[in-house]
């Protein structure tokens, strides 16, 4: 890794561990039926998840404030200045069997069928391999274990947020470390073969994050 690659990874990391008190309940969902804020949604995903949960790409652990206290949890997060964040805020809130391993959602360090569920926050945006990585989340998965997510993603084509998406793209990934704008998750995610998925669309009041997409997929 270069020079400024290493000091962006660093960055990044300090950024996302600061975004760790920003206050989830004040970002407000547009056209969403049931839940008025991020705050709302993510506690409604994560607060039952139980046994051995593996979180992909989970930053600086913004989501340890939303997930039960007795879980075993393991993460999987490429950027080694992300886990004494991780750790720390693991801490902080009350979650104590925790494992980090420097790795990657397309290749997960894990036996088949050994896990009970996979938690994916705003992290296939980033993935290098969209289905890779859902082909690994269900093969780690016991069958009956499900796969949380929460996404951004593209706005329908031909729309003008779509447009923006498009362009901004190569710029965004540079910036925002490998993070596309513009993918069609939700699409990628049907066609994985889960058995089952719930899954709910809304909006954030930012342009071109806007369109999301959260629920759980079920591995027969
Ligand atoms: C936008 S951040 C989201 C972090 C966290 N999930 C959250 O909600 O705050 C995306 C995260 O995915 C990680 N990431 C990027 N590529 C990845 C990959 N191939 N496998 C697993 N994690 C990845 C990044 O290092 C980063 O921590």
């Amino acid at each position: 890794m270069s020079g400024l690659a290493n000091l962006q990874k660093r960055f990044f990391a300090w950024g996302m561990s600061r975004a760790n008190d920003a206050d989830s309940d004040g970002v407000k969902l547009k056209d969403c039926d049931d839940h008025e804020s991020l705050g709302e949604l993510k506690a409604a995903l994560l607060n039952s998840v139980q046994g051995r949960v593996v979180e992909i790409g989970p930053g600086a652990g913004a989501s340890f404030a939303y997930l039960p206290k007795d879980i075993q949890w393991i993460g999987i997060e490429p950027n080694p200045y992300m886990h004494r964040y991780l750790q720390e805020e693991a801490r902080k809130q009350g979650i104590e069997s925790v494992e980090v391993y420097e790795g990657m959602a397309e290749k997960l360090p894990l036996i088949d069928e050994s896990v009970d569920t996979v938690v994916g926050i705003h992290v296939l945006c980033s993935v290098g391999d969209v289905q890779e990585a859902l082909g690994e989340i269900r093969r780690v998965l016991k069958p009956g274990g499900v796969f949380v997510f929460l996404e951004h993603i593209a706005d329908q084509r031909g729309s003008w947020n779509r447009r923006l998406q498009d362009a901004i793209a190569p710029v965004w990934k540079g910036l925002f470390d490998n993070c596309h704008p513009h993918r069609e998750t939700d699409q990628v995610l049907q066609a994985q073969g889960f058995e089952r998925v719930d899954e709910e669309y809304f909006r954030l009041s930012f342009p071109n994050y806007s369109p999301h997409v959260a629920g759980v997929a079920r591995k027969s």
